[in-house]
């Protein structure tokens, strides 16, 4: 299997990792991960603007330009010859001896592989069950950052809980879930929080927000909250690797009698006919 480090396109077992990248100590960098169907990069140009975003915003400057990490990416889909998956790209501060401060002419550590993902089909179609809890990360979650402490913590409680996410609540409202946005339908208007600081926004959840109006679906971006959340006709979850989920129960209590919504489940059909 090939990977990408900085401008390589190298044998895995080749790879030899510095211990003192700054993406181990201080989760000093940001990622993103791209989903492919049928050997193409599913929405390429949105996860890259994004990537460059999220790096630009911690003031980490890639060395490749936008169309040359893109090519790389479609060099590595078809090197592993990878048909349905996902690629999984980081970059880091750089490699420096360990303190807080940087210097600025350390060079951008960049990491790319194909990673395999399946579609989630049983849980497309019964659903899943998730917990509620308070949303503790910091205040730029727009940035796609590689300290992801608080979403693991979370996401664990989930699953140790026997649920498939954590929904976040910051000061009452619905932010988002540990790795998914979050959706929810009442009396026929599909809500979800605004693409600000306590989101990220994503593709996936843009991608969707296009299907509604070009579909003409009534939606809105505004923050819900919890009570609204639990009295919901509909919920579900959206993202890169579970596309569309819908959510039957939370913390214990059925969603929409405790099985998917046929809104829902029309979303679900629409974006898999959109990929
Ligand atoms: N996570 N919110 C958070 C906190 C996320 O980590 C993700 C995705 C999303 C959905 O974004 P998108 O639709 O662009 O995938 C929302 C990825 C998949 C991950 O960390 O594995």
């Amino acid at each position: 299997m090939k990977v990408i480090i900085n401008e390589d396109l190298v044998n895995r077992k080749d790879v030899n990792l510095e211990i003192e990248d700054r993406g181990y100590q201080f989760g000093d960098g940001v990622y993103e991960v791209i989903r492919i169907y049928e050997s193409v990069p599913y929405t390429l140009d949105e996860h890259i603007e994004r990537f460059y975003r999220s790096a630009y915003e911690i003031s980490i400057s890639p060395q490749l330009k936008k169309e040359e990490l893109k090519k790389k990416l479609i060099r590595l889909i078809q090197e592993n010859q990878v048909i349905n998956g996902g690629i999984y790209v980081q970059i880091t501060r750089g490699i420096a001896p360990r303190k807080h401060h940087y210097d600025k002419s350390i060079s951008p550590q960049l990491l790319a592989y194909t990673l395999p993902l399946n579609q989630l089909k049983k849980e497309q179609k019964e659903g899943v069950a998730t917990l509620t809890g308070e949303d503790l990360r910091w205040l730029r979650c727009d940035i796609k950052s590689l300290n992801l402490l608080y979403n693991v913590m979370m996401k664990q409680k989930a699953y140790e809980n026997g649920a498939f996410e954590s929904i976040l609540i910051r000061d009452g409202y619905v932010t988002e879930g540990t790795s998914s946005n979050v959706f929810m339908i009442k009396d026929q208007v599909i809500y979800t929080h605004p693409a600000n600081h306590l989101i990220l926004d994503g593709i996936t959840r843009r991608e969707l927000l296009n299907l509604f109006k070009q579909k003409g679906w009534n939606y809105e971006e505004s923050a819900f909250l919890k009570e609204e959340l639990m009295s919901a006709d509909e919920v579900f979850i959206t993202s890169t690797t579970t596309e569309v989920i819908p959510v039957v129960s939370i913390d214990g209590l059925h969603i929409s009698n405790g099985v998917p919504g046929s809104v829902t489940k029309e979303i679900l059909k629409a974006f898999t006919q959109r990929i």
